[in-house]
């Protein structure tokens, strides 16, 4: 069963981390943050993420729940998030910035690490609902 490691992009703000940090899962472990904020979530094989965190109790953003907005946005640190179609993300945004859609996401490999709530990036600003 996929497992996806994941730390809130509010967090990452605040601590002022980046995105491209070479250890930042170690220092999130590390950090002691809420459940809410860091930890992990265990998901079948082709669920999808949001509906994972939320089976798990999260609160995680979201607004279309079809991959038309960018409000369940998250980006991938590790491993590979696949998404069912959708047309809000640039080619650039998936490929070099990995956004992904976690309402329409599920794990394509085993070990997944993901900062969620990705929608307060400046760049995603413009579609969020
Ligand atoms: S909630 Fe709108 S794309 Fe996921």
């Amino acid at each position: 069963m996929p497992t996806v490691e994941y730390l809130n992009y509010e967090v990452l703000d605040d601590q002022g981390w980046e995105m491209d940090d070479d250890d930042l899962f170690d220092k999130a472990a590390d950090a002691g943050f809420d459940e809410e904020d860091y930890g992990s979530l265990d998901v079948a094989e082709g669920e999808y993420i949001l509906e994972a965190a939320e089976a798990q109790g999260y609160d995680w953003p979201f607004s279309c729940r079809a991959g038309a907005c960018a409000n369940c946005a998250a980006i991938v640190y590790e491993g590979e998030i696949e998404m069912d179609m959708q047309q809000i993300l640039s080619d650039e945004e998936v490929e070099d910035k990995n956004v992904r859609l976690t309402c329409i996401g599920s794990a394509e490999t085993d070990e997944v690490q993901i900062v969620y709530n990705a929608k307060h990036l400046d760049y995603l600003q413009n579609r969020v609902i």
